[in-house]
């Protein structure tokens, strides 16, 4: 958890965030212990902005890892991961723990299912 911690607050110092100034950096461990990272990237166009959280996932999925054990993420202010984040993170990972951390070091632990509960998944499209 630690290492996880240390790596996603590391990964802060990558953000590109020259309009929200809100630097976010990730850290999501597979079951192999291999560790993915990932930083926002902002847009000027606002919207097409990419949380850290979803870049992580997305660098792991695409070099074949498919299953996890936590995410770390770390901001300023230990904010918790955003909407669009929490459907990715509960589609790609399903039930893990997530460490959020903020500049001080205070780590908070939640997980997946209680950031998103009464999901909408795969399970949903089950006719
Ligand atoms: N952000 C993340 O990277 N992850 C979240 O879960 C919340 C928001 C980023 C997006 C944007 O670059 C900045 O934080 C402010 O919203």
């Amino acid at each position: 958890m630690k290492e996880l911690v240390k790596t996603a607050q590391h990964m802060r110092k990558k953000a590109k965030a020259p309009y929200s100034n809100y630097t976010v950096g990730a850290a999501l461990l597979t079951i192999d212990d291999e560790i993915f990272t990932g930083c926002n990237v902002e847009s000027a166009s606002y919207s097409l902005t990419c949380c850290a959280e979803r870049v992580a996932i997305f660098k792991a999925i695409s070099e074949g890892y498919h299953s996890f054990k936590a995410i770390a993420i770390a901001t300023e202010n230990g904010g918790s991961p955003c909407g669009a984040c929490r459907q990715v993170l509960w589609e790609q990972c399903g039930d893990i723990p997530v460490f959020t951390v903020d500049q001080n070091n205070q780590v908070k632990t939640t997980s997946t299912k209680v950031l998103l509960p009464n999901a909408f998944d795969d399970q949903s499209l089950m006719k």
